[in-house]
């Protein structure tokens, strides 16, 4: 995810323990490099490499930097592996000018090639290293700092926010556009941020930036202008009173509804990755000259792998089998060869089932690829090529954020396999939006009624099978109840046995579904059964099922990948109902490393 710190002061000073401080402060965000720049009159002085903040700061003595302005960047790599060059800030072509972000900028290897035929100097593939060319081509072209950066703003395309500064001066400057920014204001000293935590224990005067905003910070004072216009902004500043714990979470009492909320966010950026990524191109050739195509992957990863084959089945006429991870081992890998495809799904990049398969897959010359949150990962570095899910730091044991993302990267490839114009996924974030206003009062109260069951089920159909499964997943997870996800047309043959008085049956209907669906909410309600229906509006769910949780109207592609978030938030109610810490379920591991 990144996270970014700048501090500007009156006069030269120990900024190193600061900058230390900030970047520990940053760490829950995730990371794999660490960098700083203090600006000193004439002088950058740039240490940065792989590594913890620890081990960083005490290997290139980051303690012993002074200036008046510093910056300090925690990285999780996407684009360029996790190495020192690749590390953040970074330098402009001659070395005055200094800067790192957060973000995605994922117009990136078309402005390096531009960068280069321009005659700058790149040193790396990173993207903040772009934000700093960015500025450098229109300062060398003789624009003032500000309207470098609003020149800048415009070739940047994807969502980021960065920092900057250069010698021979007393301010840095700041740019939000998708990426979180918050700007500090003390005794003596301002201060920008991705996230209050580095923030808070110097100051607890802020002001919170917004989208198409340029911040110019003095020690003295900031001020806002708009990207736009150029125009002056004045907004005053707040006082935060949150506890820090609150603050990292955000204000969310836990991390999971955090990153619940964080998923229309996630979904942009990876739309916007896929979008500017050739990495597609060359998996998608792949795909279609494949003699099978494999979608393998553990727990909530394979749910995202059942969706895929779904999707690539019904938008592309492309069949593909998913399988779990473990189970490819004995029944598929001894049939695959050098013809066949493998996307190997997983959040982590990190679990020994989903690595075991991968590499019989690759012994066996089959071509595989990875879709991985965690860059830089073993799976990454296994795989002929991956794809970033481009989430963030998933904290939460129960995977969110990661889930919707995967399943949008599979309806993304599964749309450009069908020849079909991708553009209509981008009301997916606002659509992802709209469904959690929508339904979050609903659903904490429809938890609090069923919350008695320790035995419930989740059943689905096409679209919404995979849907059923996760959401019992999730409620398997962090209520211990037992909760299981099924075809809904399976139900009536065995499991109905067990509805009595007020048991508990969620139905996820794709819209096309609701007819056959209907018959199974019968099935459950006229033996006493609680049906609860997730789906579009549908005068016949509301009259048949006991409760309806409506999604906003989609098509059937789309409307599965909103009713996962009625149940993400159920389960997460009926988690907290219960008296149980949702982020850190018993007995449960984010990563499993072992077989
Ligand atoms: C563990 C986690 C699950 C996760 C699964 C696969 O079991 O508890 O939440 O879905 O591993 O993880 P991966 O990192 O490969 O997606």
């Amino acid at each position: 995810m990144c996270g970014i710190f700048g501090i500007v002061t009156k006069d030269d000073q120990p900024l190193g323990p600061i900058l230390i401080e900030a970047a520990k402060r940053l760490t829950y965000r995730g990371y794999d490099s660490v960098g700083a720049a203090t600006i000193r009159g004439e002088k950058i002085d740039l240490r940065k490499d792989v590594g913890r903040v620890d081990d960083v700061a005490a290997k290139y003595d980051f303690a012993e930097m002074t200036g008046s302005r510093g910056i300090t960047q925690l990285r999780w790599a996407t684009f360029g592996e996790p190495s020192q060059v690749n590390s953040q800030p970074h330098l402009d072509s001659d070395g005055d000018l200094v800067g790192a972000h957060n973000g995605n900028v994922v117009n990136n290897v078309e402005l390096r090639q531009q960068f280069i035929s321009e005659g700058l100097t790149v040193r790396s593939q990173n993207d903040g290293e772009s934000c700093v060319h960015a500025v450098e081509r229109y300062i060398n072209k003789g624009y003032d700092f500000i309207d470098a950066i609003r020149l800048a703003y415009g070739d940047l395309a994807g969502d980021y926010a960065f920092v900057i500064g250069r010698v021979s001066d007393d301010k840095l400057y700041a740019i939000k556009k998708g990426s979180g920014l918050v700007v500090g204001l003390g005794e003596g000293f301002t201060c920008v941020s991705s996230d209050l935590p580095s923030i808070l224990p110097l100051t607890r005067t802020i002001i919170r930036i917004q989208d198409g905003e340029i911040i110019t910070l003095w020690a003295g004072r900031v001020e806002l202008r708009s990207v736009k216009d150029g125009s002056v902004i004045l907004r005053d500043p707040e006082t935060v009173t949150e506890t820090m714990d609150a603050v990292q979470k955000g204000g969310y009492p836990h991390f999971m509804l955090k990153e619940i909320h964080e998923q229309a966010q996630v979904a942009r950026e990876v739309l916007h990755m896929l979008e500017g990524s050739s990495e597609v191109r060359t998996v998608l050739e792949k795909m279609r000259a494949a003699r099978h195509l494999y979608f393998i992957g553990c727990g909530t990863s394979y749910h995202a792998c059942l969706a895929g084959a779904v999707y690539f089945a019904q938008i592309a006429g492309r069949a593909a089998i998913p399988v779990l991870a473990p189970q490819f081992v004995p029944q598929y890998a001894p049939a695959v060869n050098h013809e066949d495809v493998g996307m190997f799904v997983s959040q982590s990049g990190e679990t020994k089932d989903v690595l075991n398969a991968l590499q019989i897959a690759n012994a066996k010359g089959m071509t595989s690829f990875g879709l991985a949150n965690v860059i830089g990962s073993t799976l990454t570095k296994a795989t002929a090529g991956w794809l970033p899910l481009c989430c963030g730091y998933e904290i939460s044991v129960p995977a969110t954020k990661t889930f919707t993302n995967q399943v949008i990267a599979f309806l993304y490839m599964a749309t450009r396999m069908a020849g079909h114009d991708t553009h209509q996924l981008e009301q997916i974030p606002e659509l992802m939006e709209e469904t959690i206003a929508a339904v979050a009062p609903q659903v904490e109260a429809i938890a609090a009624e069923i919350n008695k069951w320790n035995d419930l089920y989740t059943l689905g159909y096409g679209t919404t099978y995979p849907i059923a499964l996760e959401g019992a997943l999730k409620l398997k997870e962090i209520t211990y109840a037992h909760c299981e996800g099924m075809l809904s047309t399976e139900f009536k043959h065995g499991p109905l046995s067990a509805v009595s008085q007020g048991y508990p049956v969620i139905f996820v209907a794709g819209p096309e579904d609701v007819p056959l669906i209907l018959s199974g909410i019968n099935e459950v309600a006229c033996r006493g059964g609680h049906a609860i229906a997730i789906g579009e509006e549908d005068a016949r769910l509301r009259a048949n099922a006991n409760d309806v949780i409506f999604i906003p109207k989609s098509n059937p592609y789309i409307n599965a990948l909103l009713a996962v978030l009625p149940l993400q938030l159920l389960s997460y109610h009926m988690s907290v109902a219960r008296g149980y810490d949702p982020d850190f379920p018993r007995n449960l591991s984010k990563t499993l490393t072992v077989d």
